[in-house]
């Protein structure tokens, strides 16, 4: 199974293709801000792809449109497909 590291709070674990990395986060503790509880609109779940940018699924149009630029996804909509390694974006 692909392996996840929230690198900045030094947590890892397994998880099966397609889990969105949000649902990672909560199952592993790492707190990520989801105002709209996961439904790609309010942008607050974002996250930096440290390494394996191919390794998620592509952008969705919510991430598109919102015109997220790399290393940033968002949470909810990003899904693994392989090994990543991330950091909890500060938002400003
Ligand atoms: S939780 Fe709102 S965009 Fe991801």
């Amino acid at each position: 199974m692909p392996r996840v590291t929230f690198a900045d709070v030094a947590k890892e674990g397994e998880f099966p293709a397609g889990t969105t990395l949000l649902s990672i986060a909560e199952k592993l503790d790492v707190r990520v801000s989801h105002v709209c509880g996961g439904d790609g609109a309010c942008g607050t779940c974002r996250i930096e792809v440290v390494d394996g940018w191919d390794q998620l699924t592509p952008p969705t149009p919510d991430e598109t449109y919102k015109e997220l630029d790399p290393p940033y996804r968002l949470s909810c909509q990003a899904r693994l497909l392989g090994n990543v390694i991330v950091k909890v974006a500060k938002i400003e």
